[in-house]
């Protein structure tokens, strides 16, 4: 296991039971964000997302929920994702634990090829649980939406003594509509899973306050981490792969090298290619166009 830290931002390289059992003490995280495989045959640079069954894969998930919830304050919240087939057994193990406030759908389009022979999944699940109902962080007017009326224009309240417009703005319901990261997005990292900023954004603003402590048990690309520190808050993030604990190295500013590797963001395809006045300079020089080296 390997920790790497800047700035109230911390990384640890290694297995998510290990790492909450040894290096995060009791009580001390105020919100938990977990994004666990979902045993449903992914990769993850090599690591197998299956387990040999159902059973087996819900008792890992038991393990690392229970710590979790130990990992919490008294004060503190929990969301966490799994596929949809999973969320009831997560939902029953939860609720002996946690107040569940909000079981949340992330709905999305996709543009990919559609199951035919049944209706495809275009959500996934979000279970947000608190240790204590009466006692926990929501900020609501840091997550106001525009609620959508269907009006084209601002709505008038005539009833009040001067006119005025209705406050619109509302805190959202549990659907929420939030495009996956794709490949053209700013954001993307070269991950099977990387959740949308948007979305912790959300989940963050609300959940916590800055300077609060964040823990994201399965960071992949360290979307968690990354809005953490945009917000002002801390964080930590355990992650089993070295190939991602280097984008969260890169993401959250904690080192600019690895192993003598400069690390930066892999280049988009369309990246790799010259700008058409570039590919003219380069006719003109004698080069092919995409090939930057000059003639000797
Ligand atoms: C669903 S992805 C998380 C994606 C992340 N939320 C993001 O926005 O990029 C799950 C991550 O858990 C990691 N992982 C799998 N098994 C692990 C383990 N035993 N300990 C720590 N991390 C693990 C995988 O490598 C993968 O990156």
């Amino acid at each position: 296991m390997n920790i790497f830290e800047n700035n109230g931002h911390a990384i640890i390289w290694g297995d998510v039971i290990e790492a909450l059992t040894t290096e995060i003490p009791d009580n001390s995280i105020d919100l938990v964000f977990a994004d666990p495989p979902y045993n449903i045959g992914k990769n993850f640079n090599g690591r197998k997302d299956r387990w040999p069954s159902d059973e087996a894969y819900l008792s890992w998930c038991y393990e690392w929920l229970e710590l979790c919830i130990s990992k919490l304050k008294p004060t503190g919240s929990l969301y966490v994702m799994t596929a949809t087939q999973n969320m009831p057994f997560f939902d029953i193990f939860l609720r002996k634990r946690l107040h569940i406030l909000s079981r949340i759908v992330w709905a999305y389009d996709s543009s990919g090829v559609q199951a035919r022979n049944y209706f495809g999944s275009l959500y996934e699940p979000i279970l947000f649980g608190v240790k204590d109902k009466d006692n926990y962080t929501f900020n609501a007017d840091d997550i106001l939406v525009e609620a959508r009326t269907g009006a084209t224009r601002k709505l008038i309240d005539y009833r009040k003594s001067v006119p005025a417009v209705y406050n619109s703005k509302k805190v959202p319901g549990n659907v929420w509509n939030i495009p996956r990261v794709r490949y053209r997005m700013d954001e993307y990292e070269n991950h099977p899973t990387q959740k949308p900023t948007a979305l912790l954004d959300r989940i963050v603003r609300a959940s916590s306050n800055p300077g609060d402590l964040v823990l994201d048990p399965f960071s992949g690309t360290f979307t968690t981490s990354s809005v953490a520190q945009l917000l002002g808050r801390n964080s930590v993030g355990i992650e089993a792969e070295e190939t991602y604990v280097k984008i969260g190295l890169r993401r959250l500013a904690i080192r600019e090298q690895y192993n003598g590797e400069v690390l930066r963001r892999e280049p988009k395809i369309y990246e790799q290619q010259e700008s058409p006045s570039q590919q003219h300079l380069a006719i003109f020089e004698g080069r092919t166009p995409w090939n930057t080296t000059s003639p000797q």
